[in-house]
């Protein structure tokens, strides 16, 4: 009887050893962030049936991010890092490295010679480039795709639109790629753009809200578009530009939309709700969904393949020049 006891203690042992589950450390940069939010919620849903997921809110800080890593280094069988600095993953890389734990990034791309420093550092994301593009093509089609012939929307009818551009955080690839792809797509269409101003709102909801009402007082009537690097900006730009007069239905027909004289062009990037909803309801004339269901799904599926030794090449999303996986952004509109 005893034997038999020892035994089943034995396999009991034996197979709660063998069955632990992974560990995985989800490392935010700032959870106050709406688009990282939804971004981390995604990956704990999809995450929950194949490993243990803790995870840690960096606050903005390099310095508390870097503090929650060394914590976990022992404790962990794989780091996913959305970095503070992106140029802060390159000690990141070589202390994971010393102790063999697997990493992958996200949202903020880390530079490629540091994702080189080790063969088992990742980035899951997406081509700042596209979006810019994908915002510029929604924009030159609502003026009219002809560029020496643009339609009412260029309200003072002199060929070129004036715009205003809310930028996310100075440094950030997201922030920088898209402002100059977005500028860089109506030059080589020949659309004369006017950049009236262009404010850095932090990828801010509120401080787009108070830089848009310092830049309506200024060019108030001039603006004839306004280019967002995020949604979150967008929406904070037209709850001011809303108490401002714009968007009203001035038409009479029941709707916000392009035909009422007080509309103004904002376009936004991410695919939040509340863009969404403001899409349907005309405020906002369109987004580009940077789709972190999907980037999400990679990671994942990336962490399961890294934990439980399967194959890299026979994934459902594809490893690029060996450590990068891209997601295509899409027009919302
Ligand atoms: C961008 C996103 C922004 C912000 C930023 C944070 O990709 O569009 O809304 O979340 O990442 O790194």
């Amino acid at each position: 009887m005893k034997k038999i006891y020892i035994f089943s203690i034995c396999i009991f042992v034996l197979f709660s050893c063998s069955h632990r589950e992974d560990s995985v450390s989800l490392l935010l940069y700032n959870q106050s962030d709406p688009y990282v939010n939804i971004f981390a919620d995604q990956i704990k849903y999809l995450g929950a049936k194949s490993f243990q997921l803790d995870t840690f809110d960096s606050q903005n800080s390099q310095i508390i991010q870097n503090e929650f890593i060394e914590e976990q280094m022992d404790k962990t069988d794989l780091m996913i890092i959305n970095p503070v600095d992106r140029l802060g993953a390159y000690s990141i890389i070589k202390k994971l490295k010393s102790k063999g734990i697997p990493v992958i990034f996200f949202n903020r791309e880390p530079l490629s010679e540091d994702l080189d420093l080790w063969d088992k550092a990742y980035y899951v994301g997406a081509r700042a480039q596209q979006s810019g593009q994908i915002q510029a093509q929604m924009i030159m089609t609502l003026f009219g795709t002809d560029p020496v012939n643009l339609n009412r929307h260029d309200k003072n009818g002199n060929g070129i639109i004036e715009t205003v551009i809310l930028k996310g955080e100075q440094g950030h690839q997201d922030a920088e790629i898209r402002t100059s792809e977005v500028v860089k797509s109506f030059s080589e269409n020949k659309f004369q753009l006017d950049i009236l101003i262009t404010e850095v709102a932090n990828w801010k909801r509120d401080e787009a809200y108070e830089k848009m009402k310092i830049i309506l007082e200024l060019y108030g009537d001039s603006v004839e578009l306004v280019i967002s690097n995020n949604d979150a900006m967008a929406l904070g730009a037209i709850s001011i530009m809303r108490q401002s007069g714009f968007f009203r239905d001035d038409n009479h027909d029941g709707k916000i939309g392009t035909d009422d004289d007080s509309w103004l062009p904002v376009v936004g990037i991410d695919g939040l709700d509340e863009a969404i909803e403001l899409i349907e309801k005309g405020y906002l004339y369109g987004s580009v969904l940077n789709d972190s269901r999907s980037q999400a799904q990679a990671i994942v599926e990336l962490s399961e393949v890294l934990m439980k030794g399967g194959d890299l090449e026979s994934m459902n999303f594809p490893l690029v020049d060996g450590n990068y996986i891209w997601i295509d952004y899409k027009v919302l509109q």
